[in-house]
């Protein structure tokens, strides 16, 4: 059936999110809000308006103005996507040959994309801690076009700080250094190194609330902006996800930082009460704990998933053994996970 596809797509697994959901989803880095009802109706008047007989606006205009609006920038400095998943893929389709580096662990997504690209792929181990690793990550980039620094890191929670990245986006001019910031919101500083030539951002609304829209960005200098759109399907975003994205950056922002404010408690409190109970919790910036269960995490994560809560595991990364890694819930949530491992763990 595949003798007409790529040979090395029979060695690749499809991206899957597992199973029916969880009733405590803890395992996709999601907020745990849903949108209050007022502003449900008002997104849903403002979809019924549209004209979905015609073709949506190409360009997404509006949105990327609103995007602006809220990130900073000039709207002519945003290229849109289906999630930043679909703008990690236009990255890589854009890419001449060369190859692509990035941090271990990180987001799957980088490795999964260059290789069904067939892009050279150099994943540099990262250092005790989870910092990254300088030297080698310099020498990853010779001759590499792209490198992706997940910051906040997924799944590793921390920062890189930016004397560390200017480092190596200094010393490899040639590359393009894309910091993606889809935890940025929840982190305590934001990268201060867009300007540079060799240096794009990423963003996502999949985290502040609004997974469901499948809507992430690269900011980039509008020449390269430019050229990336090339590569772009017309019409990648629909009319539903331009306009309710639109609605929600212009009127529900101050909800979003509401949202992010309370992960942000929930993440102190998550992680102490966490740390009480005997694990190693890994210092966090982002909406997610990394934990080291210092025992059987994928037992344990069975055991959750029994009674009903979903958290994430690392099967196949030898260096995540006995790791977990708990997107911060609501407190209600968050304390039957609480609970549920007092008694997983007096039952042992
Ligand atoms: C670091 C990082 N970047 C990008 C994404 C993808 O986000 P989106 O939902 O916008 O495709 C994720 C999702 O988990 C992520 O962890």
């Amino acid at each position: 059936m595949t003798r007409w596809w790529r040979e090395s797509l029979a060695s690749m697994r499809a991206y899957s999110a597992h199973g029916a959901p969880p009733p405590i989803k803890l395992d996709a880095n999601e907020s745990p809000w849903p949108l209050p009802e007022d502003a449900r109706l008002h997104i849903a008047a403002a979809v019924a308006a549209l004209d979905l007989h015609r073709y949506p606006d190409g360009r997404a205009s509006a949105l990327r103005e609103a995007i602006a609006e809220r990130e900073g920038g000039h709207p002519d400095e945003f290229v849109l996507g289906c999630g930043s998943d679909e703008v990690i893929a236009m990255l890589l389709t854009a890419l001449s040959s060369g190859a692509v580096v990035f941090p271990s662990p990180s987001f799957v997504m980088y490795g999964m994309s260059s290789r069904v690209r067939e892009l050279e792929v150099r994943a540099v181990p990262l250092a005790d801690e989870f910092t990254l690793d300088l030297d080698a990550t310099r020498d990853a980039l010779g001759g590499a076009a792209l490198a992706f620094y997940a910051s906040p890191n997924n799944p590793t929670g921390n920062r890189f700080p930016d004397e560390a990245l200017a480092e190596l986006i200094d010393g490899a001019p040639e590359t393009l250094h894309v910091i993606d910031e889809a935890y940025a919101g929840f982190a305590d500083q934001r990268t201060g190194l867009f300007g540079r030539e060799n240096v794009a951002l990423m963003g996502t609304l999949s985290k502040v609330g609004f997974a469901g829209l499948r809507l992430g960005w690269l900011r980039a200098a509008p020449a390269l902006a430019q050229e990336l759109d090339k590569v772009r399907q017309p019409y990648n975003l629909n009319a539903m996800t331009i306009e309710a994205a639109t609605v929600a950056l212009n009127e529900f922002s101050p909800l979003i930082d509401e949202w992010v404010t309370k992960v942000k408690t929930e993440r102190a409190r998550l992680s102490s009460e966490l740390s009480a109970l005997g694990h190693r919790v890994f210092p966090s910036e982002a909406n997610f704990l990394l934990v080291d269960t210092q025992g059987d995490a994928e037992k344990l994560a069975a055991e959750l998933r029994e009674i009903g809560i979903g958290v994430r595991v690392f099967a196949n990364n030898p260096r995540l053994a006995g790791h977990l890694r708990i997107t911060v819930g609501r407190p209600d949530e968050n304390n039957a996970l609480l609970d549920a491992l007092r008694i997983l763990r007096s039952g042992t």
